[in-house]
């Protein structure tokens, strides 16, 4: 970077007491690149044109040509958008039974709105209202001078980076456009993601899956399966004790960086506060066949092995109550020293 101007300073970043290292910065031709994806290692790739034919989808242009359609916005009432899935909330069904979900409270309102209402309401916004987020997976709906720039994204880049790091195929691209300070905050998620940045600034947090004793996930049959229970700006130390030695990476994303997310890598993604609203596209893939398994176990083989063993006792126990009581039994004194 050196004496680069950045479009963004310090004061605009959220203070937390954790340990961070940059990612590294590494031009898209540069063979370290494959080298780090190889790895499952994050970095940001700079100079490519992946998604440059859409560097013009400014809020104008947007609301012009993205036509008539419903776009998912998630509304909070404080700056966190943390993710739930509503499948695992429990919901009366029609015939008074219910399903096997969890007694929930969403943090957050997700309604469908059209794209004019979305921008008005960015534009007209001040501050103490409640905060907008729309996440969208980019689909047919789209007006056609959208689907021209999509069709104009730099999809040899990506089938390339595809191909070289055998990825099995791409599952969707999401359309995301949030206001300054926005935060989603740290999870991760089961699939590979090229995120690239399209407008405005934003921060990621990255810690790789061996830390996840110290991030504490919820239950993976809660609504925020995948997400940390760790509040990052007031983190309960008696309750989470291994957050403070938590280790992690980060960057601050500009228009046209692409960052890797590796699968299973957990990450905080925040739109710096007192800057512009954000614009990011991402490229979900499935993993690839893994191949031989080599032992001792990777941490991400070891977290899909937890998963899985979650799932099974929720299958034959039904009730998630009976879970810690028979994980206690499990450990305690057997397994502890
Ligand atoms: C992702 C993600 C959140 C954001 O792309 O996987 O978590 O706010 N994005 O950009
Ligand atoms: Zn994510």
């Amino acid at each position: 970077m050196g004496s680069e101007k950045k479009g963004w300073d310090y004061s605009q970043l959220r203070k937390y007491d954790i340990s961070l290292e940059q990612i590294p910065r590494l031009d898209y031709q540069d063979p370290k690149v494959d080298e780090l994806m190889a790895e499952n290692e994050p970095v940001v790739i700079t100079g490519s044109k992946l998604v440059k034919s859409a560097e013009k989808w400014n809020l104008d242009y947007l609301e012009k040509h993205m036509g008539n359609g419903d776009f998912t916005v998630f509304i909070s009432r404080n700056y966190k958008f943390k993710y739930y899935d509503e499948k695992k909330i429990l919901q009366k069904l029609p015939n008074n039974e219910t399903n096997r979900g969890v007694e929930f409270t969403p943090p957050t309102k997700m309604v469908e709105m059209k794209l004019p209402e979305f921008i008005k309401r960015l534009k007209e916004w001040k501050r103490g209202d409640e905060r907008l987020y729309l996440q969208q997976g980019l689909n047919d709906t789209v007006g056609p001078a959208i689907v021209r720039d999509f069709l104009k994204f730099d999809w040899d880049f990506c089938n390339s980076i595809q191909k070289k790091q055998n990825w099995g195929p791409l599952t969707s691209n999401h359309l995301l456009i949030g206001m300054e300070g926005n935060v989603t905050p740290c999870h991760y998620d089961e699939q590979q993601n090229l995120f690239a940045q399209v407008q405005g600034y934003k921060r990621c947090i990255l810690f790789s899956p061996d830390q996840f004793d110290r991030l504490y996930p919820h239950p993976v049959y809660h609504p925020h399966d995948r997400q940390s229970m760790v509040d990052f700006e007031r983190p309960d130390y008696s309750k989470f004790p291994k957050f403070k030695d938590i280790k992690g990476c980060e960057t601050v994303m500009e228009p046209g960086d692409v960052l890797y997310i590796p699968i299973y890598w957990w990450h905080q993604v925040e739109s710096l506060m007192r800057g512009d609203h954000t614009i990011t596209i991402n490229f979900w893939y499935k993993n690839g066949p893994t191949g031989p398994i080599t032992y001792p176990l990777k941490s991400h083989h070891k977290v899909a092995v937890m998963r899985n063993v979650e799932k099974m006792l929720l299958e034959v126990l039904h009730d998630p109550k009976e879970i810690p009581p028979l994980m206690r039994a499990l450990v305690l004194g057997r397994y502890t020293e």
